[in-house]
């Protein structure tokens, strides 16, 4: 029904991914041709958007007007309803609020709630917005290291601890994590929230990849575990990862606090920002609406490209991995080849023609691994394979 083995060419369409990767291997690894370089790097998938968004698209295109709109109520009942089909979530559609992207929901929330100085705690390694914003804001980030057992990250509660004694003021929770790929449990929710709640730090949990997880495992809402009602949480949502529309912008924060949400409102006005664009709104709500068998049916592909990319590198010398419990991201450990991470980038990069994420992009802690993206077609991943092979020889 759905053909994910389809090969598109995305050079020259604007994408990061495709075309503007050269710039930044040219500036970072002095990779004068990149042009023969496959990249498997930042999180969006070569796969083609569910037909049902983009003929929600055409079809508003289709109005010649596109005069100033809103999110329409029809917009937030599918939103509503995707969680509480999809995660039994059951979310007031009063406690949306719109943004162009969970990246910049996280800087007006951090901006909002705290002041230049004030701590940011993280769990590293993690999604590098995580410290690039509040540290672009000034903001003080405490990185709390993640714990590795058997090959899957844990958290260090007593370090948290430590560190939320200190004077945290928020706690940014990536759930399920990218890049470690771990669905969280209940259990490690609840510790979590009950240490925000006993030291009064604002959790912001950024749940952009909660729809891409394999069997076995199942997200659960910050929102929904127990005493989430007397902490003060903000979720961030969005359709971008799941239906691999980016490059359309938008983003949802769930907000149940009242005075949490009037203080975002004021800052909304304050920075005179609107919510969705009109093409974007009209792609959420179909998404949302009719995208369900779309996204079974891609994540049942990428988890076999992930069985594919487990069972091959670790044929190799050297090479661990374990397959995630979520997203299309592999957290590759090359800890075992002896080789420093620029060495490893330039092998990947000269004799592999492989972009992949080094380590250390989501901090100190992920030095010796590699972040790779395995949502595209089964050709390109064996492609990516037989890339990476060559780079360890
Ligand atoms: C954890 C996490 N948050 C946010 C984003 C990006 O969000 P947005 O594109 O909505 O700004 C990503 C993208 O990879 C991500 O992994």
């Amino acid at each position: 029904m759905y053909n994910f083995d389809e090969l598109f060419d995305r050079k020259n369409t604007g994408s990061l991914k495709w075309d503007q990767f050269k710039e930044r291997l040219k500036l970072q690894y002095n990779v004068e041709d990149a042009s023969d370089i496959l990249p498997m790097w930042v999180a969006d998938m070569d796969f083609a958007i569910p037909q049902v968004v983009s003929d929600a698209i055409k079809e508003r295109l289709d109005h010649p007007i596109f005069g100033y709109s809103y999110v329409s109520d029809e917009c937030k009942n599918a939103i509503v309803a995707w969680f509480e089909r999809r995660h039994s979530w059951h979310i007031d559609p009063n406690t949306l609020m719109f943004h162009q992207g969970v990246v910049p929901a996280l800087g007006t929330i951090i901006e909002t709630f705290t002041k230049p100085g004030d701590k940011i705690c993280i769990s590293t390694p993690v999604y590098p917005a995580f410290f690039s914003i509040p540290k672009a804001q000034d903001r003080k980030v405490v990185e709390c290291d993640l714990v590795l057992d058997n090959h899957s990250m844990k958290f260090d509660f007593t370090a948290l601890e430590e560190q939320f004694r200190d004077g945290v003021k928020v706690y940014v929770l990536c759930s399920p994590h990218n890049p470690g790929g771990v669905v969280w449990t209940r259990e490690d929710l609840e510790q979590l929230v009950q240490l925000c709640i006993q030291y009064d730090v604002l959790l912001i949990s950024d749940e952009i990849h909660a729809d891409i997880v394999f069997d076995g495992y199942k997200h659960i809402p910050t929102l929904t575990v127990k005493d989430a009602e007397k902490a003060k949480i903000i979720t961030c949502i969005a359709p971008t990862k799941t239906f691999n529309i980016a490059g359309v912008h938008a983003a949802i924060m769930v907000v149940p606090d009242k005075e949490l949400r009037a203080k975002l409102n004021a800052d909304k006005l304050a920075h005179g920002r609107d919510d969705l664009n009109v093409l974007a709104a009209a792609a959420v709500k179909a998404a949302y609406e009719k995208g369900d068998d779309w996204v079974d049916a891609m994540i049942a592909y990428v988890s076999s490209n992930m069985d594919v990319v487990v069972e091959e590198l670790n044929k190799l010398d050297g090479i661990k991995v374990s397959k995630p419990q979520s997203t299309y991201l592999i957290w590759i450990d090359y800890r075992g080849t002896g080789f420093s991470e620029s060495e490893m980038m330039h092998r990947l990069l000269e004799k592999g023609k492989l972009a992949i994420e080094p380590g250390t992009k989501y901090s100190e802690a992920g030095r010796g691994f590699l972040r790779m993206n395995v949502a595209c077609p089964l050709e390109t991943v064996k492609d990516g394979i037989e890339r990476f092979k060559k780079a360890l020889v």
